[in-house]
C-alpha cells in the first residue's frame, strides 16, 4: 500500500477540561475518535490507518477502530503516543512500512474533517511532490502587539490558518523529523525547518480543531443540524370561488343547508365555500382547478352538491400522494350569516377533508358585489403534506 494517515489520538485534551483523554470524548453521541476516522474508510483508494493512542487506552482504541474500519480494519494499526504531539507524530512514523510513499499525519480533534480534505492533500501530494497543509484565509483583522500596546496591522492577505491532514512525502518527512529541533508547531514546519517545500490547498471550514468546551459545543451542533430529520415539505394552496344569488334555489353555504335564505346559481348547487375549498385542495397539489378537473361539460356534476368535489379534490391528492393537513376559508358577503353555524360548518367540512377545517366570515362594508348583496364570495387556503 503506497498511502496512509496517521491519526494523532494521543492527547490528554487538557483545555476541554473533562478529565478525559480528548480523542475519547463523546461528540453529539459518537466518540470525537470515531468520527475523525470515519471518513478515512469511505476514501477511494486503499489506504492505511495509523492511530496513535494515549499508552493506557490502546485496547479501547483498536475497538473504536473496529467499529468504524469494518472490513477494512487489516489495513490498520494502533501504537501508543509519546509526551506531546511531536513525540506522537514520529511513534506514527516509525510503524509504517516501506511501501508507504505519501502519509497524511491528522488531528483526530479535528474530528468533522471532510474525506475530500484527505482526498485534496493527497493529490496535491502526489502531483506536486512537496509538503501540503490545508488552509482558511485569515477573516479577522490581525494586529501585531507588544505587551498592551498594538504595534501594527498585519497584512492578513498574505496570511492563511491551517489545519490539518497535512501531507509529505513519508522518506521526507521521516528524515526532517529526525533532524528536528522540536521548535516547530506542526509537521509542515518541521518538513520546512528542513529546507523542503510546503504548499497550500484549500481547507474546509468543518476541519476546526476541537480544543475548548466551546469548539466541542459547536461540532455537536453542527453534527445535529446535519442528522436532524427534515420536517416533510408542505405545500398551500388557494381557492376563490363567487356564486349570484337566485331565489329560485336552495341555499347551500359550507355542505349546511340554510333554510329561508337565497340560493345561489350555478350549474352545481352554488355551494361557494365548498368549491374554494375544492379549488386550494387542487392548487395545494398542483392539480389544476375545479373547472378542469370536474368541469361544467361534464354530466356527472349537474347539481352536484359541494361535498362531491371536496372529496374529488381529496381523492386526486391522494392519487398524488398527498394528504390535506388543514384548510381555511373565508365567506364574504351579507347572508347568510355564518357565525351561529360556524362550528356546525367546519365539522361537516372537516369530515370530508379528513383535516382540520377553520370557517370564518366577513362583510364588505356595503361595497361592490358582496356588499349590494348581489352574491356570496368564498376564499380557502389548503396546507397539503406527503402521505
Ligand atoms: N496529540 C497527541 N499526543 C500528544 C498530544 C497531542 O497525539 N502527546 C494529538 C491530540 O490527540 C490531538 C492533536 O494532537 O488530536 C492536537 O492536539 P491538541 O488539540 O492540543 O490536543 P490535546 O493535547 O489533547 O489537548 P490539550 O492541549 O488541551 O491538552
Ligand atoms: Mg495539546
Amino acid at each position: 500500500m503506497s498511502r496512509a494517515v496517521v491519526v494523532v489520538a494521543a492527547g490528554s485534551g487538557t483545555r476541554l477540561g473533562i478529565g478525559t483523554a480528548k480523542a475519547f470524548v463523546p461528540v453529539a453521541g459518537r466518540l470525537m475518535l470515531a468520527r475523525a476516522l470515519e471518513p478515512l474508510f469511505t476514501l477511494t483508494e486503499p489506504t492505511l490507518v495509523v492511530v496513535v493512542a494515549p499508552a493506557d487506552r490502546l485496547d479501547e482504541c483498536r475497538q473504536v477502530v473496529a467499529s468504524v474500519a469494518g472490513a477494512a480494519v487489516r489495513y490498520t494499526a494502533v501504537v501508543p503516543g509519546g509526551a506531546d504531539r511531536h513525540a506522537s507524530v514520529q511513534a506514527g512514523l516509525a510503524v509504517l512500512p516501506d511501501p508507504v510513499e505519501v502519509v497524511l499525519v491528522h488531528d483526530a480533534a479535528r474530528c468533522l474533517t471532510p474525506a475530500h480534505q484527505f482526498e485534496r492533500v493527497f493529490d496535491a501530494v502526489a502531483t506536486t511532490g512537496d509538503g501540503v497543509v490545508p488552509a482558511l484565509p485569515v477573516v479577522d483583522t490581525v494586529k501585531r502587539v507588544a505587551d498592551d500596546v498594538v504595534l501594527e496591522t498585519v497584512d492578513r492577505s498574505t496570511l492563511v490558518g491551517v489545519q490539518t491532514p497535512q501531507g509529505f512525502p513519508l522518506a521526507a518527512l521521516r528524515s526532517a523529523y529526525a533532524g528536528s529541533s522540536r521548535s516547530e508547531t506542526d509537521d509542515a514546519g518541521v518538513l520546512q525547518a528542513a529546507g523542503l517545500t510546503v504548499r497550500h490547498v484549500a481547507g474546509d471550514a468543518d476541519a476546526f480543531k476541537i480544543t475548548t468546551a466551546w469548539d466541542l459545543a459547536r461540532a455537536e451542533s453542527i453534527v445535529r443540524a446535519r442528522t436532524e430529520p427534515v420536517p416533510a415539505r408542505v405545500r398551500i394552496g388557494l381557492g376563490v370561488d363567487v356564486h349570484a344569488f337566485d331565489d329560485a334555489v336552495r341555499c347551500r353555504v359550507g355542505l349546511l343547508d340554510f333554510p329561508g335564505e337565497p340560493g345561489l346559481s350555478g350549474h352545481s348547487d352554488g355551494d361557494a365555500v365548498a368549491h374554494a375549498v375544492c379549488d386550494a385542495l387542487l392548487s395545494a397539489g398542483g392539480l389544476g382547478d375545479i373547472g378542469g378537473r370536474f368541469g361544467t361539460a361534464d354530466p356527472r356534476y349537474a347539481g352536484a352538491t359541494g361535498d362531491v368535489f371536496v372529496r374529488g379534490a381529496v381523492d386526486l391528492l391522494a392519487e398524488a400522494g398527498l394528504v390535506p393537513e388543514s384548510v381555511t376559508v373565508q365567506v364574504v358577503g351579507n347572508r347568510p350569516r355564518i357565525g351561529a353555524r360556524r362550528g356546525e360548518m367546519q365539522d361537516v367540512l372537516a369530515a370530508v377533508v379528513g383535516a382540520p377545517v377553520a370557517v370564518s366570515g366577513t362583510t364588505t362594508d356595503g361595497l361592490g358585489f358582496t356588499g349590494r348583496g348581489e352574491g356570496l364570495a368564498a376564499i380557502a387556503t389548503a396546507v397539503v403534506r406527503p402521505a
